[in-house]
């Protein structure tokens, strides 16, 4: 059924909208460049990313698959790395890690936060200097320290008394000395586009400043023989917009490290201050790029360490999103479209792909917004307000909320997603032993793929039943 309206069919009575936000394309074949890589771009329709169409690299490697534009990677890390030149800039590798991709955070001159024993594992195997790596985590086991210390990690960043206890214990038995930092919870909350600088401390990370368990973990550290305390450490949330609650923490930290250098007599070297910068899912979002950020932060820690009459400590930060998060598009393949008819009569598109869920989690845990594109074909049809859904067993199995696409689109078409590099493949599942899509690396029209697909015999060789 058709509804005609002056302003388009989506604003007919009962007609779907979407969200205030979205705004009906005058071209919905276009792409909005501020949320793709780099290099990519459309030739005729066809989606190029890294020199490569998406569709050649898909009639190879079949869909769903992440492509990974390596240039606009590596041009991310350096624009951190040189943005931030007086800082030490740690990549965090749970945004997603792989060993070529550890290669990459080594030659553009980051450092590499891990939070894991798997991803400490990869780190090592990729042959990454262990003394510029970052250990972090609430729960590290005794075997997990040991590894670390062990493997001659940079830094441990601790966040339990227990912790302390069990470093002081490895280090004695192991007969050496680990630097370490102490996570400190700045009571901030940080929202995409607010802070409450009420106290948010009911949450399982840090040491709270506010009620001085910081102050007593430094303590703690320093009291150990094994220990050596580079500084401070908080992150304060991810996906943030706003530097004011960058700044009412760093206020806080600095405040801290002031504290312990007037009553223990300590001046502690360094500080970090996480990670979290936002980037652009859709048109919505307007990330601060790093020279911003950088300038930003800087005047931030300058005036603090001013006002409390301290000499500024090595600052360090920690972005993963906005290094690897635009630098990565998910290909997918249509399988079905159904038109829905809602109460009301509006009809809502239902495009299903052949992922979902299983490899971006993201839209169904944290609401998150995306978009999408046609990858192969140009379309004269008008656009209309569709739904991208996976294949899940699941209703939330959604992956693109709200997006206009030509009203043509059709089984076989290719659909692209960006913005997919943070926390999507790094959170993929096997839900309904989907198999993890493979992360194929395009650079200068050659394709390569850096983390295969997984096969039914991955699924099936950790099933050791009879
Ligand atoms: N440093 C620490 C100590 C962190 O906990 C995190 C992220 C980062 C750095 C990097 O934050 P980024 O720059 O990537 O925002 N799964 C969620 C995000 C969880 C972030 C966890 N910690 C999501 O998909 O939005």
């Amino acid at each position: 059924m058709s509804t005609t309206h002056e302003a388009g069919w989506a604003h007919a009575p009962g007609g779907l909208r979407g969200p205030s936000w979205l705004r009906e394309p005058a071209d919905p074949n276009a792409l909005v460049p501020s949320l793709w890589s780099g290099t990519a771009h459309k030739v005729d329709g066809d989606l190029v990313v890294g020199g490569m169409a998406v569709a050649d690299v898909v009639a190879e490697h079949n869909t769903p698959a992440y492509v990974l534009d390596e240039a606009d990677f590596r041009a991310r890390a350096r624009a951190f790395r040189e943005a931030f030149a007086a800082y030490d800039v740690f990549y965090a590798g749970k945004a997603f890690l792989c060993t070529e991709v550890a290669r990459w955070v080594a030659q553009e001159g980051l450092n590499l936060d891990v939070c894991s024993a798997g991803e400490l594992t990869v780190a090592l195997r990729a042959g990454f200097d262990p003394a510029r790596i970052g250990y972090h985590g609430n729960n590290k086991t005794h075997p997990e320290l040991r590894r670390a210390v062990d493997a001659g990690v940079g830094r441990i960043v601790v966040d339990s008394f227990d912790e302390i206890e069990r470093l002081t214990r490895i280090t004695a038995d192991l007969g050496r000395t680990q630097t370490v930092m102490v996570r400190v919870t700045a009571g901030v909350e940080a929202h995409t586009h607010e802070y409450i600088s009420t106290a948010n401390e009911d949450q399982k990370f840090g040491f709270s400043i506010n009620h001085g368990d910081a102050f007593r973990a430094v303590q703690a550290v320093l009291a150990a023989p094994g220990l050596e305390l580079a500084g401070l450490h908080s992150h304060i949330g991810s996906q943030i917009f706003v530097t004011s609650g960058f700044e009412v923490a760093a206020r806080r930290v600095l405040a801290l490290h002031a504290r312990v250098s007037e009553e223990l007599g300590v001046e502690l070297p360094e500080m970090d201050l996480g990670g979290g910068y936002g980037i652009a899912y859709t048109t919505q979002d307007d990330p601060s790029d790093p020279a911003q950020l950088a300038t930003e932060m800087t005047k931030i820690v300058e005036h603090e360490c001013r006002a409390l009459g301290i000499a500024q400590p090595r600052l360090s930060i920690e972005p993963g999103r906005a290094i690897v998060g635009p630098a990565v598009c998910t290909v997918y393949t249509v399988g079905t479209v159904k038109p829905v008819t809602l109460d009301g009569g509006a009809v809502r598109t239902y495009v299903s792909v052949d992922g979902g869920m299983s490899d971006n989690i993201r839209t169904a845990l944290y609401d998150a917004d995306y978009s999408c594109t046609l990858a192969a074909r140009t379309s004269e049809a008008p656009p209309v307000l569709v739904r991208v859904v996976g294949k899940h067993c699941e209703a939330g199995d959604i992956v693109v909320r709200d997006e206009f696409l030509p009203g043509d689109v059709a089984p076989g078409d290719l659909l692209a997603v960006p913005g997919t590099g943070a926390y999507c493949r790094s959170m993929a599942s096997n839900y309904n032993h989907a198999l993890r899509p493979p992360v194929i690396a395009v650079r200068d029209g050659e394709a390569r793929v850096i983390v295969r697909r997984e096969t039914e015999d991955d699924l099936l060789a950790t099933d050791v039943g009879a």
